[in-house]
This record gives C-alpha cells, sequence and structure tokens, in this order.
C-alpha cells in the first residue's frame, strides 16, 4: 500500500450520515485534540495492543531520518486505554489529512468507563503500509526515538508526552514505559 491512505480513507463512508460519532484516541490525541469535539471521555478497545511500529517521516521525522509512532497490532485478549472524542462526521476528513502516512480508518466497538460501550472508529496502520517499520527492540526503538525529529516537533517529545498522559489516566502500558525509560536513560549519558 502506497503511504497516501486519503482516497481509501473516503471510501470508508458508513459513519457520514450519523450526527455523530466516536473516535477512539491511543497515540496523541489522548493527549491533544486538534479539533473540535462533543464530549471527551476515557476509553478502552479489547483485542489490540498500542506499539512504537509505525514509521514517521511527515511528523516526528524525516524520509531519511524516520521517528517511530505508535499503531495497534492484534493481540487476543489484550486492552488498549486512551482516549475517546465525539465527533462529527466532518472531523474525519482532517484527519484523514493528517494521519494519511498509512493510517486507516476502522470500525471498532469502545468501552467506556461506566461500563457502557459504543460502536465507532479507530485509525490503524497496518503491516501492510509502506511507513510501517514493526518490531525492534525497545531499547532500539528509544535510539531511533531520541534522534529523530521532525516538523511536528521531536520524536522525544511525542513519547514522553504520551507516557504522562497514560500515568495522568492511571494506565499501565510497558511497551510505551519502558521505552520512555530507556530514552531518559540515553539522555542522562
Ligand atoms: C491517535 O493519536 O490515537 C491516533 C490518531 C490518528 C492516527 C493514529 C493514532
Amino acid at each position: 500500500m502506497s503511504h497516501n491512505t486519503i482516497a481509501i480513507n473516503q471510501r470508508m463512508d458508513r459513519f457520514d450520515s450519523h450526527a455523530s460519532v466516536w473516535l477512539f484516541g491511543y497515540g496523541s490525541l489522548i493527549y491533544k485534540a486538534d479539533f473540535p469535539f462533543l464530549e471527551r471521555r476515557p476509553a478502552h478497545i479489547t483485542g489490540w495492543s498500542r506499539r512504537f511500529w509505525q514509521g514517521s517521516h511527515d511528523h516526528r521525522g524525516t524520509e531519511t531520518a524516520p521517528g517511530r509512532v505508535v499503531t495497534l497490532v492484534p493481540e487476543p485478549g489484550a486492552v488498549c486505554h486512551g482516549m475517546a472524542y465525539l465527533v462529527t462526521p466532518e472531523e474525519f476528513a482532517h484527519l484523514d489529512h493528517r494521519e494519511k502516512n498509512g493510517y486507516l480508518r476502522l470500525a471498532t466497538e469502545i468501552g467506556f468507563e461506566d461500563g457502557s460501550s459504543a460502536l465507532g472508529l479507530v485509525y490503524i496502520a497496518t503491516h501492510e503500509n509502506a511507513a510501517f517499520l514493526g518490531p525492534a527492540s525497545e531499547r532500539a526503538i528509544a535510539r531511533q526515538i531520541a534522534e529523530a525529529r521532525g516538523p511536528s516537533g521531536p520524536n522525544s517529545e511525542y513519547l514522553l508526552e504520551l507516557a504522562k498522559a497514560l500515568r495522568e489516566l492511571g494506565k499501565n502500558d510497558p511497551h510505551v514505559f519502558e521505552i520512555e525509560r530507556h530514552l531518559v536513560e540515553l539522555a542522562e549519558h
């Protein structure tokens, strides 16, 4: 699949006639939403794990020195905690453009802290997209993140903000916190 996913995402139109749609955020959306929303709630989805396996050459890195950002990988029984936003369907055109580097819209069940749930959308970059980097050790990922920066800022800022936001939500993510530990260690030496 080519880098640019805008046209593919526009074909995923099942929520276009809805007045509002829940969007599940598991990366920068947890700590920053640069679009209008009707409501925001801590939430989770099941069967997916957050991983720093997606390359970023347009936000947190460059073509020659890509950064690493999160995507979700399927894992039976796993729970991924994040933040859900209730938005109007028009917001997806903006997000499709911002996340055009390999992320596809996927319909998913989103669970809330009060035990209720709703069908909504999440953006996922699968192993089939051209910017996918795949697994590496947490230390190797931290080394790459420490070196990368792009138009949206240093890759380290993205990782540190995400770790802080998860901590504020009271959620543990061993993959993210282990990369954070290595990153802090690298900065000290
Ligand atoms: C997020 O921050 O959850 C996110 C948004 C768009 C694409 C990938 C992740």
